[in-house]
């Protein structure tokens, strides 16, 4: 069991999730590497160690109870959890126009980036009820802000019946875990990287993955009075 503040990143073996680990192993942390497929888990883990974070694999799909439940296990075996960033999530490609959309691709989007999201949160509360500061961060987007969506300045992506409504659902359930958590020390809040190139987009984004941790490592350390149930970016509050 280590004493240093420990923290998950969901989907850490790659893109934003591996320089959000990156980036919290750079303070000192322990950072549990969570991802699905166990070869690229543990190359992402020797990749941080290397680097010189104190990384560990924590195999995790969060579209599967099973799998969330052996994390938890995992974790609470470790001792404590401090910090948890959902990172994962999957966009369902970009055929999503509306009268077009299929629904089974929205059901697989919304399973990982909004149910996947309560499933990890509601597996790691007890663990996380136990720390001095924890912190959740959930990744999401500012193509899920409806303010910016109604701009129709093109700022906000493609027709998107699944992707961009997900995140959407993701700014609103983090605003109702933020009132159920409101007389505890949890703050939760939502981050948008920006447009980062990363696999999700083909890599036609502007900004580096590194860049793009930035907001959420910024949400994972923030002061014990930093707000809860907000929606941020670098420059500051996202509109709803
Ligand atoms: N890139 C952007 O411009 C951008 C903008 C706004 C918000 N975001 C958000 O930032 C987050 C990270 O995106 P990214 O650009 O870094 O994408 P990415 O490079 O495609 O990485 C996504 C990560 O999520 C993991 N993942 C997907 N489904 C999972 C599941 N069921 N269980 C566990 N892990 C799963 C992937 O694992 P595998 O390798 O196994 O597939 C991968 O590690 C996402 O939530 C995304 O919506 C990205």
């Amino acid at each position: 069991m280590s004493d240093k503040t420990t923290a998950l990143v969901t989907g850490a073996n790659k893109g934003i999730g591996y320089e959000i680990a990156a980036g919290l192993g750079a303070l000192g942390w322990s950072v549990g590497v969570g991802a699905r497929d166990d070869e690229r888990r543990e190359a992402a883990v020797e990749k941080l160690r290397a680097a010189g974070v104190d990384a560990f694999g924590v195999p995790l799909d969060v579209t599967d109870d099973a799998s969330v439940a052996a994390a938890a296990a995992l974790l609470e075996e470790r001792g404590h959890l401090d910090v948890l960033v959902n990172n994962a999530g999957i966009t369902g490609g970009f055929d999503q126009e509306p009268t077009k959309a299929d629904p089974a691709v929205i059901r697989t989007v919304v399973e990982t980036n909004v149910i996947g999201v309560m499933r990890v949160i509601d597996a790691l509360l007890p663990l996380l009820r136990r720390s001095a500061s924890p912190r959740i961060v959930n990744l999401s987007s500012s193509v899920g802000s409806l303010t910016r969506q109604s701009l129709d300045n093109g700022q906000t992506g493609p027709l998107s019946m699944a992707y961009a409504p997900s995140k959407t659902f993701l700014n609103g359930i983090t605003v109702q875990y933020a009132k159920a958590l409101k007389d505890t020390n949890i703050l939760i809040n939502a981050g948008c990287p920006g447009f980062v190139a990363t696999d999700l987009n083909g890599f036609r984004g502007v900004r580096t993955p590194e860049q793009g941790a930035a907001i959420a490592i910024h949400l994972a350390t923030l002061p014990d009075d930093g707000p809860t149930g907000g929606f941020f970016e670098d420059a500051g509050p996202v509109p709803w």
